[in-house]
């Protein structure tokens, strides 16, 4: 597979080759989204380089929903993903992991997010926050890679993700918040198939 820009724009892959270039540079990944961070701020301010059709809910999504998984850019080698979530109003996302370091933030719409830890063979509630747009967070596993998320205007929510795998295709988790039991999970994405290995 080759270096994949579903959204093939200046933007997009000004701001990739960014991302790459910090991370190949950082040494650890808290220094590489540090180095990220201001671009990934000025991606979120920008209201204009993100096309409708990547603002949309998706009826039939792996997610449930009506929640849309929406690939904008994947790294050849599975090691980067930029993706758009969208959440309709009212709707929320499982539980879920990620299982890769990166950056998420609110780029339309707003958000409540509630994160959580695996304790105890449970899963404990560590924070309830909610996100407006231009709210970003860094997400290093373990810290804050379990979470659930929930649109809370009337408006779909959009959030940008820049994780460090190929997050719609790799087998990961969901969680049942009471039990803490875990299933696996595969999101997809809606508009690009996942490649059978
Ligand atoms: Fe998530």
């Amino acid at each position: 597979m080759t270096n994949q820009y579903v959204l093939d724009t200046p933007v997009v892959r000004a701001f990739v080759s960014t991302a790459r270039d910090s991370i190949r540079a950082a040494p650890s990944p808290r220094d590489a989204c540090a180095a990220i961070r201001p671009h990934f701020a000025s991606l979120l301010a920008d209201p204009d380089w993100l096309p409708d059709e990547y603002r949309a809910a998706a009826p039939e999504s792996g997610m449930g929903g009506g929640i849309g998984q929406w690939l904008l850019f994947r790294a050849a080698d599975g090691s980067l993903s930029l993706f758009s979530l969208v959440v309709p109003s009212g709707s929320e996302t499982p539980v879920h992991d990620h299982l890769a370091w990166g950056l998420v933030g609110l780029y339309q719409g707003a958000q409540d997010e509630d994160i959580y830890a695996e304790r105890n063979g449970g899963l404990e509630l560590l924070e309830s926050r909610s996100l407006q747009p231009g709210d970003f967070y860094e997400l290093i596993p373990p810290q804050d890679d379990i979470h659930r998320v929930r649109t809370t205007s009337e408006e779909t929510s959009v959030s940008i993700h820049l994780l460090t795998n190929d997050t719609g295709c790799v087998w990961r988790h969901t969680f049942d918040p009471e039990s803490g039991r875990r299933e696996p999970f595969r999101s997809g994405y809606v508009n690009v198939p996942c490649n059978e290995t």
